[in-house]
């Protein structure tokens, strides 16, 4: 029988309950429920609204729920409506009238915005602590691979000479990025809703700052209405999700391009890629792909739940009880995908001849010789089209650059002089690199040193 049975005179209706029932998807909150009546039972014990002697028996019985629930030795109930009614059944099935105590002072609508609250500000640590470790990580890399040059690239064409890591750091600055979003978030979940009751409050004397610092939040909110009503940190952590995968499914992609025979810069080790049932010769980047696949997926969530919020009318409503399906999927799928992402990039290896060698084709150090004339006085419109030559005639002949005779550049102009070979060795080019944040060694070496100064604080 439904606990609020008693406004009506007609039998339940299966289907409509199984319909209403949020308990499949809510019940991973069985703990932040009980913690949170815990607090509350303790407050109405404090401000005289239950005796001592109830508010504790309701403690020690939520208590034993909690333990008992933890070590399998109570099973949530499928059939249960949702996780706050379930906890309120057992917790009076087993002490009976002062089990009804519980709810004084209370309604679903508040208890749902604390669990719901609570365990946001629980998973946002965890996914700080994997974007961490995925920083970590990539600075692992850069500084195991300091020395490698590849290609940098604009619109997938060769564009100028780069060190990996600093192509690899460009993500960890994209993740230092996730971290402040995911911390702001967490402050603006950090205010504690109950004692707003259903939407306006309580005519009980109930101390809600007790409750607060019982259960570690910052503040308290402060409009009962708003309080019941506020899904904004949900759309928050939605949203900081969707950037986290976005980020994840960009260097996603640009690992299943460097696995390809075209490219060949990086490969994945056995154990992070996958065969091929028909081609034996196949190593694929599944995991890869699966997390651009995935990206979208949390895009899915982040509008749906900004659309689910839009049209409702103050206060609670039951269409926001879609709002943890949506935010729980993203949770999941963003820490599944930073935990295999992690592991893969950790064991791959860079091929370091192959970025050379690719970096050594396609004219990148081209900038190079028209910054070279620029700098011994030709206006550098000029010596960008002067270079523009050089190039065209280069590719007719089938040249690189630094294969281009000293006399041959004396035709073009006398202002090259020998010193242009040392000048377009591609190590040069990127060590000259110099201006803050370029990816020159030095500079990238900097940036490391920032970057881990960032991630200590
Ligand atoms: N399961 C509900 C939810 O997740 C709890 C709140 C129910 N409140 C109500 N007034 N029906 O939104």
């Amino acid at each position: 029988m439904k606990m609020w049975a008693g406004r009506f005179s007609k039998e339940e209706n299966k289907e409509v309950n199984d319909f209403n029932s949020s308990i499949r998807v809510d019940s991973r909150m069985y703990k932040e429920d009980i913690t949170g009546s815990m607090a509350h039972a303790f407050m109405l014990g404090k401000c005289g609204i239950i005796s001592n002697e109830d508010s504790e028996l309701i403690i020690n019985t939520l208590d034993s729920i909690l333990t008992d629930l933890e070590n399998g030795n109570l099973e949530i109930d499928p059939e249960a409506e949702d996780i706050h009614m379930f906890v309120e059944e057992v917790l009076t099935n087993r002490i009976g009238a002062v089990g009804k105590k519980l709810h004084t002072a209370r309604s679903r609508n508040d208890q749902v915005a604390l669990d719901f609250r609570m365990y946001t500000k629980k998973e946002i640590l965890e996914i700080k602590g994997l974007v961490k470790s995925l920083i970590e990580t990539i600075i692992y890399i850069s500084k195991q691979n300091i020395d490698l040059i590849m290609p940098g690239y604009t619109h997938l064409q060769r564009a100028q000479p780069i060190l990996l890591s600093h192509q690899l750091l460009a993500y960890a600055n994209m993740l230092i990025r996730d971290l402040g979003r995911l911390d702001d978030t967490y402050k603006r979940c950090d205010y504690m809703p109950l004692g707003s009751a259903a939407l306006a409050g309580t005519t009980h004397n109930i101390d809600r700052f007790i409750v607060k610092e019982k259960l570690g939040f910052k503040n308290v909110t402060l409009n009962s209405i708003d309080s019941v009503s506020d899904r904004d940190f949900a759309v928050e952590l939605a949203n900081a999700i969707s950037l986290i995968m976005m980020h994840l499914s960009r260097f996603s992609e640009e690992i299943i391009l460097w696995c390809s025979w075209e490219f060949k810069f990086m490969e994945l080790d056995d154990s992070y890629a996958t065969g091929s049932s028909i081609m034996p010769q196949k190593k694929n980047p599944d995991i890869t792909e699966l997390i651009r696949g995935k990206t979208g997926r949390t895009y899915g969530n982040l509008i749906a739940l900004l659309t689910m919020l839009k049209g409702i009318p103050l206060a609670y409503n039951k269409d926001m009880q879609e709002d943890k399906e949506l935010l729980f999927d993203s949770i999941d799928t963003v820490k599944e995908c930073l935990s295999i992402f992690i592991p893969m990039l950790k064991t791959a290896t860079f091929l370091k001849d192959n970025m050379y060698n690719a970096a050594k084709k396609g004219f990148i150090n081209a900038t190079d010789l028209a910054d070279y004339l620029a700098k011994k006085g030709m206006p550098f419109r000029d010596a960008y089209k002067l270079t523009g030559t050089i190039v065209k005639d280069a590719i007719k002949d089938n040249l690189t650059l630094d294969e281009i005779k000293l006399e041959k550049y004396k035709e073009y102009s006398e202002l090259i002089d020998s010193d242009i070979y040392h000048e377009i060795d591609l190590r040069n080019c990127v060590d000259k690199r110099l201006s803050f944040g370029g990816t020159s060694k030095e500079m990238v070496l900097k940036q490391i040193e920032l970057l881990t100064n960032e991630l200590g604080k």
